[in-house]
């Protein structure tokens, strides 16, 4: 690992689109586009955890596996240190119940990454399986069970020692422990850091909630409509956020202001993705929209709001 410059990027996204087709005509056309990813430009950097918030159906997903490799762009570029590299990024999903292998033995389910690609003889990967659950805090005497006899935060452990397995650079974790109850969750995001100090990994965190978003990470980026919105140090994206539908997110919005600013609109549906607004895409559900909006936004310091500077000085919210 080399230290300072580029090479401190695990994984750059370059102008990032991701489009699926959807419906078809009679020849088999797609009769339209789901546009789940519209130009994102993100940098990686090793050791960090990055945040990533945003409403259901925003693309943190769909983000997600264009940082793993796991879904080609229809535009756009991914490099950086370990862009394309199987063995240097992995994923750990919400719900580790459909995500293991039912049928294998979890020493087999643990070290299923590497035994894909290394072809290691079976007393090797058992050794690996039993360094693993130690690290994971799983008994080894439980490794010849199967996923299912496993509680939820014990199935999520098994997540993580498969993870590890290949010793990856990165780990995209995606909704963690959303399924899990709250003194669950907090054992193991707790293990997530101490693992992360332990081996240098970079940790991509998706979430909807906040608060274990504000314990975990570093910096954050808040996605809508498959754009990022804003993105910044944690501590200071959180307590002041800038863009209107971070405020919204976060809670921290006013209802009413001067100048005829309208409330801002909680409820109104997302706009969809078939059809993107041509200029700022939270136009619609904007309380602090005016005709200037209208034109494609661009993220700026952090912001993808021409009037985030405007509305700050002016001391909104
Ligand atoms: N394989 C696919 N084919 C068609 N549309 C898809 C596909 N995968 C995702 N989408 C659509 O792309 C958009 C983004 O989905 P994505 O799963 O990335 O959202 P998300 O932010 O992860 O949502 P959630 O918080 O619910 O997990 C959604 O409109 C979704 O329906
Ligand atoms: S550009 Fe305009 S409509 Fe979009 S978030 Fe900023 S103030 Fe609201
Ligand atoms: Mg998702």
């Amino acid at each position: 690992m080399s230290v300072g410059g580029a090479s401190d990027t695990v994984l750059k996204l370059a102008d990032i689109s991701v489009r699926f087709p959807s419906g078809a005509d009679w020849l088999g056309r797609a009769t339209s586009h789901v546009h789940a990813l519209n130009g994102v430009n993100l940098d990686v950097r090793r050791g960090e955890t990055l945040g990533i918030v945003g409403e259901s159906g925003c693309g943190k997903s769909t983000l997600a596996q264009v940082l793993l490799g796991l879904l080609q762009p229809s535009a756009g570029q991914v490099t950086g240190a370990a862009a394309g590299d199987e063995s240097a990024l992995q994923i750990v999903f919400q719900d580790p119940q459909s995500s293991l292998n039912s049928r294998m033995r979890v020493w087999r389910v643990i070290t299923e990454p590497v035994f894909a690609r290394q072809r290691k003889s079976t007393s090797e990967l058992r050794r690996l399986a039993v360094e693993l659950a130690a690290k994971v805090g799983l008994r080894e005497e439980t490794l010849d069970r199967y996923p299912h006899e496993f509680s939820g935060g014990q199935r999520q452990r098994i997540a993580i020692a498969r993870a590890l397995s290949s010793d990856p650079d990165v780990i995209v974790l995606d909704e963690p422990t959303s399924a899990l109850d709250i003194s669950v969750q907090a054992q193991i995001l707790n293990l997530l850091e101490a693992l992360q100090r332990d081996r240098n990994l970079t940790y991509i965190f998706i979430s909807h909630d906040i608060s274990v978003i504000s314990h975990m990470c570093r910096r954050v980026a808040v996605m809508y409509l498959g754009q990022i919105v804003e993105i910044g140090a944690a501590s200071d994206l959180l307590t002041r956020p800038r863009h209107p539908y971070t405020q919204l997110l976060l809670g921290s919005v006013p209802t009413l202001g001067e100048e005829g600013l309208g409330e801002l609109i909680e409820d109104t549906e997302l706009p969809s993705n078939r059809r993107l607004p041509s200029g700022c895409f939270f136009f619609d559900r904007c309380a602090f929209s005016k005709p200037v909006c209208r034109q494609p936004q661009r993220l700026i310091a952090g912001v993808r709001c021409c009037r985030a500077d405007e509305l700050a000085n002016a001391g909104f919210p």
